[in-house]
C-alpha cells in the first residue's frame, strides 16, 4: 500500500464545541499524522472557491455560510492509504447514516453541519491541499 496525503478540515460546528484535539486524536489512533495544520477564519469568497465543485446544488449558498461563519482547522493528513482511510475514519456525510465509532456519528449535527471535511480522490486531495497550504508549510 502506498503512503498518500490527503487534505481535512474540521468545520465551524466542531471548533466552536472545542472538539479539535478529540477529532485529531481519533486520526492519530488510526495512523494518520499530521504534517501540516493551521486554524483559519476562511472568507465566503474563500470557502466559494474552495467548494466551487458543489455551486449547482441547492445547499450551496448555505454551506459556504455556515463555512465562513467560524474558524476551522485545515490540515493535511498523511498515511498508508490515508484518503480512503480518511473517509472511513470521518464517516458518511449524512451523521445519520454514518457508521457506529466515526466522527460524523459521535460529533456532527446535522448534513450540513457535519464536523468535518475530507478529500474524496486523490486529484481532489492534490486540489484542496495547494488551496490551503504551501510546500514549504507540509512537514512529513
Ligand atoms: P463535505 O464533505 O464538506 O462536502 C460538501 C458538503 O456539502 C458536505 O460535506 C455537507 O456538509 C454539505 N452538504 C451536502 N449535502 C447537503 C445538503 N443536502 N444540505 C446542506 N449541506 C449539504
Amino acid at each position: 500500500m502506498a503512503v498518500e496525503r490527503t487534505f481535512s478540515m474540521i468545520k465551524p460546528d466542531a471548533t466552536r464545541d472545542n472538539l479539535t484535539g478529540k477529532i485529531t486524536a481519533r486520526l492519530e489512533e488510526n495512523g494518520l499524522r499530521v504534517v501540516a495544520s493551521k486554524r483559519v477564519w476562511m472568507s465566503r469568497k474563500q470557502a466559494e472557491g474552495f467548494y466551487a465543485v458543489h455551486s449547482a446544488r441547492g445547499f450551496f449558498n448555505e454551506l459556504c455560510e455556515f463555512m465562513s461563519s467560524g474558524p476551522t482547522v485545515v490540515q493535511v493528513l498523511e498515511g498508508e492509504n490515508a484518503i480512503l482511510k480518511n473517509r472511513e475514519i470521518m464517516g458518511a456525510t449524512d451523521p445519520s447514516k454514518a457508521a457506529v465509532g466515526t466522527i460524523r456519528r459521535d460529533f456532527a449535527k446535522s448534513i450540513g453541519e457535519n464536523a468535518v471535511h475530507g478529500s474524496d480522490a486523490p486529484e481532489t486531495a492534490k486540489q484542496e491541499i495547494a488551496y490551503w497550504f504551501s510546500e514549504l508549510e507540509i512537514v512529513g
